[in-house]
């Protein structure tokens, strides 16, 4: 973690991060989790596959992530040449934390006639030991792709493959990992909030249980579940998901009424990703100041890293951008 040892008091931190931010030729990426301060300043905002397709076509010299390590770690291997800072690199994730490389290659070694299809929430170490990286974003796209008699071991999201197993009607090996944040939604609590808004659709993200995609009307990344809150014909959606991103429905539709689907004590706050809400505009601030926290990979790791995020941005083709997993059917 960043130790903020630097008295920044009389900085005005949001002029020296528009200065450092020229001074550096750096790009701002941000996640739709991130807190709305540090959205407002972010040059691009996206989901997973928007922000690495973002980070491979910069030209920008200093990649500021503000979003998780395994999102900055992706925007490296796409851009080696590039100066990838994070700033707080503790900002993991509960599905890569699931999921230690030596385990998933003892998994898939004892599965060889099976491919990995994995979400881009893991480690580099894993991505290495994977044909193929999906995003929920790109998910449906690519497995559609995959022959029918295939076997495939899909990790480290067990609520995103069961999904997509149920929608394929395709049976698929999981790995047992969940997010953590998606996995705190409570049905109980969700069902009592439909019936006092009764009508609201429900908008989910894949990550979410079962018992929680069964009362969506919509499931899709977070871009998809975006252009579903701009699109729907009522006043007010539940989101089940990170509640941060209701900070740009709020924004593009300032009239509707947005609810953060709530956990067990009836509120959404438990909701919120403890990894994402490492980064703040102080953190961020240092990091352009000194270049650090800055990720490095190893060149051979990498490389076969890279592979398998090069097929998901080769099979992915024509869904890059829309964000979409699409309705539940
Ligand atoms: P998206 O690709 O939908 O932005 O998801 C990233 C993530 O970590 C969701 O928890
Ligand atoms: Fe990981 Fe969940 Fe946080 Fe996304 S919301 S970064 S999946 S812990």
């Amino acid at each position: 973690m960043t130790v903020l040892t630097a008295n920044l008091s009389g900085i005005d931190i949001r002029a020296e991060i528009e200065r450092l931010r020229k001074e550096r030729n750096a790009v701002i990426l941000a996640h739709y989790y991130q807190s709305p301060e540090i959205q407002d300043l972010a040059d691009y905002i996206g989901d997973s596959l928007e922000l690495s397709k973002k980070a491979a076509a910069t030209d920008a010299e200093v990649i500021a992530f503000c979003g998780v390590k395994f999102m900055a770690e992706t925007a490296k291997i796409l851009a080696p040449e590039k100066i990838v800072i994070l700033p707080d690199m503790d900002a993991g994730c509960s599905l890569e934390d699931s999921c230690p490389p030596e385990k998933f290659k003892a998994f898939r070694e004892a599965h060889p006639d099976h491919i990995a299809l994995t979400y881009i929430n893991c480690s580099t170490e894993v991505k290495a030991l994977s044909d193929v990286i999906v995003t929920s974003s790109s998910a449906e796209t690519i497995l559609a792709q995959i022959p029918p008699e295939q076997k495939i071991i899909f990790g480290p999201d067990r609520h995103l493959g069961g999904y997509l197993s149920r929608k394929f009607n395709r049976e698929m090996l999981l790995w047992p990992g969940v997010c953590i944040v998606h996995e705190a939604f409570s049905e109980t609590e969700l069902l009592k909030l439909k019936a006092q808004h009764p009508g609201a659709p429900v908008a989910a993200h894949p990550e979410c249980p079962p018992h929680i995609i069964d009362h969506a009307d919509y499931v899709g990344s977070t871009s998809g579940i975006l252009n579903f809150a701009k699109s729907f014909p009522g006043n007010t959606l539940i989101v089940a998901t990170e509640p941060h991103i209701i900070h740009q429905m709020e924004k593009a539709l300032p009239e509707k009424t947005f609810i953060g689907a709530p956990g067990a004590d009836g509120q959404c706050s438990c909701n919120i990703c403890p990894y994402m809400a490492l980064n703040t505009l102080e953190k961020l601030y240092l990091a352009l100041r000194d270049l650090t926290p800055r990720i490095e990979i190893e060149e051979s790791l990498r490389l076969a890293a890279k592979k398998s995020l090069d097929a998901m941005l080769a099979m992915a083709g024509a869904t890059v951008g829309k964000g979409d997993l699409g309705a539940k059917d």
